[in-house]
């Protein structure tokens, strides 16, 4: 017998890191590799936020903290949900986490038994699948309609809805598609699980300041007040303030969830970081105005790859309204062999190839559960992103 849990049986590691490392050792190798892998911002931390943790440090607020926050962060997460989404929340509802992840994997250990089903939107984030199942739950995969930007219906919500589901984990903008719920679009969502008191919904807001062209972003708990009893509201500072390396997540939700979920907290990482929760703290207090001025870069980076994109054979994308991602089809692709000589069957297939002949790291669709496509994070320069659509074209028009 192994040594190992069977747990892990259960679950696969994440290709979005397999693929950044592929790309940073073919790199590391002398390899002239763009890497449109990874999922984070290639903006730095703003300044005031960075003086922030420093002073954190001077001051000695280098202990340990409450387990899932301290006041002066909770605080300022109340007022967050305030002031951007009209949600009246208390710090006794806040829990603040190592990232937006280990939210979400608390909530879910917090909650599942064996055989509970949680319905997760594909194409979706590589861990939610996983994060059930080390769970013990079970996933239940609806698929968006490519007409729809890869959103789902609510005719596929409701079908999916069972006795055993527990949950709906909802993802507006979505990693890995962009797509963003319009308000009406929540709404039809909504009604449904309004219609099934027994479900939950998990909104993972976490790339609600990356939107483009006026999209509203909202939240479940808004859009429908009623819902706010069964709802847990997720967030974080990883993506919009450029704060990925500081793993700092959190939720609203009702009380005796998130003392559940403090109490796994208090068992696991004790607390998150204290230094990075006094940035946390600046970050939500302090001044906004750089979140507009990146997102300006992300739409400008957003229009030219969906349009060089586009402008290759046998490549559709779709213009997604947030988040740093685009999510093309490759339908017409597959069957064909590419210039050196690989049989293209699928998007892993695609992927490989693109990275071995023309050194352009992308991640294949099958990862986030809808194919064949792939996924391209535009969080760099708009002279790579160039270069870069530039060989995916090249390397389009030498499949046969
Ligand atoms: C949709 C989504 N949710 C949650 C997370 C996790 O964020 P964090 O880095 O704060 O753990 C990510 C990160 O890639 C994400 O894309």
């Amino acid at each position: 017998m192994s040594f190992l849990s069977q747990t892990l049986d259960r679950v696969k590691p994440s290709p979005t890191v397999a693929v950044t490392q592929l790309a940073q050792e073919l790199k590391a190798a002398g390899r002239d590799v763009i890497g449109l892998g990874a999922g984070e911002p290639d903006f730095d931390t703003p300044e005031n936020i960075k003086a922030a943790a420093i002073a954190a440090i001077d001051a000695g607020k280098t202990k340990y903290t409450a387990p899932d926050g301290i006041i002066e962060l909770k605080e300022a997460i109340c007022a967050k949900f305030k002031r951007e989404n009209g949600l009246d929340y208390t710090p006794k509802q806040i829990s603040v986490s190592t990232g937006g992840k280990q939210v979400l994997y608390n909530a879910l250990m917090a909650t599942l038994n064996p055989g509970d089903e949680v319905i997760i939107p594909a194409p979706y984030w590589v861990s939610y699948p996983d994060m059930v199942r080390l769970g013990g739950g079970e996933p239940v995969i609806v698929e968006g309609e490519r007409q729809l930007g890869y959103k789902i219906t609510p005719e596929a919500l409701e079908a999916a809805i069972t006795p055993k589901t527990k949950w709906l984990i909802f993802n507006s903008p979505s990693n890995p598609t962009g797509a963003g719920y319009s308000r009406e679009e929540l709404q039809a969502l909504t009604d449904v699980l309004m219609r099934h008191d027994h479900v939950w919904v998990m909104s993972d807001d976490m790339y609600e300041h990356l939107a483009y062209d006026g999209f509203e972003f909202t939240t479940p708990a808004q859009i429908e007040p009623r819902l706010y009893d069964r709802t847990l509201t997720v967030n974080g500072v990883s993506k919009a303030y450029a704060m990925t390396g500081w793993r700092i997540g959190y939720a609203g939700g009702p009380e005796p969830l998130i003392a559940a979920m403090r109490k796994i907290q208090g068992q696991s990482t004790t607390n998150p970081s204290s230094i990075s929760q006094w940035a946390a703290v600046e970050a939500l207090n302090g001044p906004q105005e750089f979140l507009a001025e990146r997102s300006e870069a992300f739409l400008r980076r957003r229009n030219l790859v969906v349009e060089m994109l586009n402008a290759c054979k046998g490549i559709t994308c779709e213009t997604p309204e947030g988040a740093f991602y685009v999510y093309p089809s490759i339908a017409d692709c597959m069957g064909k062999t590419s210039a050196g000589g690989a049989k293209i069957d699928n998007d892993e297939a695609f992927c490989k190839a693109l990275l071995e002949e023309e050194g352009v790291a992308v991640v294949f669709g099958a990862a986030f559960g809808l194919s064949p496509n792939f996924r391209v994070s535009y969080a760099t320069s708009d002279e790579a992103l160039t270069e870069a659509c530039t060989r995916i074209a090249r390397f389009c028009d030498g499949l046969v």
